[in-house]
């Protein structure tokens, strides 16, 4: 083991992981798509980090950015107004194209969560709160409940009045539903949710919460009449809308933020990750024009020693120009059908390969044992044969880097990729995937 390694294994907790168990790559360079290990290995990062490291590695205008305030003014407390704030919030707010709109900065997407979850109760004046099964929202107290995954079992039994629905998943929605076409999908679900705030009593709910597009748990994306038949529900019954921005937003699935996808308009989008591209740590709620003017006249219940930092701030002016200055958006129209072919090429191909979503470079390969009765690579929520990290094991040996989540491999590269470096990287998952097929036999 490496100096590096041998105290890094002596004094650091790693998340969501037995120590024991874990043998942390060291990172000694990063650059653009790739990173490198102390051994001068390469790997090819195909999932942007934690799908934040959108403009990749050493993006030479950001770090510049971070310098230049760390140089004028580092930090300064949030009740003060500084250029980089004023304009960090001009910037986030004109993306989401949400009139009138303002922005609460945060350090992280848990943490935006957080503070939306207070900002909707206090808005509302009601306390229930919806959030959907196999949606991740962060893992601290609150948001750590709206997760509606296994790593919420780590929260409970948490604070009252989180209620979780059932929302789009057809690949495997119960065996009794015949879907023949979006619409049903999205009718069925929708009844669903109705049917439970009214069980609930919408006089108790505050918010329903969604992200944009469902990303560590597999890239669920729901029909565009879910979308509008929520948006539809949560007015007729007074509920506010809340979108989760934190991994799909910032170009990801083509748009600056992936409601744009879909022709709604939510009442609330937290937001984090591709911000800055993870350079710096911020997050933010973005609150529409009705819940500006609340407050107002009413105390923002909500505060940070750290909210709207003065290097996130810079980082974010930035990195949004960055995204603008290299069309970020033209890029992955065009880099996202690249990559719709080639995984919709390995449904027939592979096997193992159950079913592949994809939206902009966004992306997920669902695995199975077989392909008829659908059952899972891996069990919902365990691993007993450490299956899937002999699968991450194959692409890494090969310099694939990504990670999988239940029995599903994420891949979502740096929206900076070049077709070329992905046909190459997607050549690996292939070759990989040959692999798995033999393993299923
Ligand atoms: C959709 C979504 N929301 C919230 C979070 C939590 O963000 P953070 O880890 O920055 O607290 C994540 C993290 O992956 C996420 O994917």
């Amino acid at each position: 083991m490496s100096a590096i390694k041998d105290k890094d294994r002596k004094y650091n907790l790693h998340s969501w992981s037995a120590q024991a168990k874990i043998s942390p790559i060291v990172v000694t360079k990063a650059e653009g798509i790739h990173f490198w290990d102390e051994d001068g290995k390469q790997f090819t990062d195909m999932s942007s980090q934690l799908v934040n490291s959108n403009l990749g590695h050493h993006n030479q205008a950001i770090i510049d950015a971070i310098k230049a305030q760390a140089e004028k003014v580092p930090f300064i407390g949030p009740a003060f107004a500084l250029e980089c704030r004023a304009d960090a919030a001009e910037a986030v707010v004109n993306a989401s194209g949400l009139k009138n709109a303002k922005v609460f900065f945060t350090n992280a997407g848990a943490e935006s969560n957080e503070n939306a979850i207070k900002i909707a109760r206090q808005y509302t004046k009601k306390q229930k709160i919806f959030s959907m099964y196999r949606c991740y929202h962060g893992s601290s107290a609150g948001a750590g409940m709206l997760t509606g995954e296994p790593r919420h079992f780590f929260n409970e039994p948490g604070g009252p009045g989180y209620v979780k629905y059932d929302g789009p998943y057809a690949y495997r929605a119960p065996k009794a539903c015949k879907f023949a076409n979006d619409d049903e999908v999205a009718d069925f679900y929708l009844e669903l949710l109705e049917n439970q705030i009214l069980y609930e009593g919408p006089e108790s709910i505050a918010a329903i919460w969604l992200e944009s597009v469902v990303g560590s748990n597999g890239i669920l994306i729901p029909p565009v009449k879910w979308y509008k038949g929520v948006r539809e529900l949560t007015k007729k019954y007074d509920i506010l809308m809340v979108v989760d921005e934190v991994m799909a937003g910032w170009y990801r699935t083509g748009k600056c933020f992936a409601f744009q996808n879909f022709g709604y308009e939510p009442d609330l989008v937290t937001f984090a990750k591709g911000v800055t591209c993870g350079y710096v740590p911020l997050g933010g709620v973005i609150v529409t024009e009705k819940i500006a003017k609340y407050f107002e006249d009413n105390s923002l219940g909500c505060g940070l020693t750290y909210s709207a930092h003065p290097m996130g701030c810079a980082a974010a002016v930035a990195t949004l120009k960055e995204y603008k200055k290299q069309d970020i958006e033209g890029k992955v129209a065009k880099t996202g059908k690249v990559l719709a072919e080639i995984l919709d090429s390995y449904v027939d191909k592979h096997a193992c390969v159950g079913q592949v979503r994809h939206i902009g470079l966004f992306s997920a390969i669902e695995l199975v044992k077989d392909k008829a009765t659908k059952e899972p690579i891996v069990p919902f929520g365990k691993d007993p044969e450490g299956t899937m990290n002999k699968i991450l094991g194959m692409l890494k040996a090969e310099g694939f880097w990504t990670y999988s989540h239940e029995n599903m491999i994420i891949v979502a590269p740096p929206l900076i990729i070049t077709e070329q470096e992905l046909r190459d990287e997607m050549a690996i998952m292939d070759k990989v995937l040959d692999s798995v097929d033999n393993m299923i036999k």
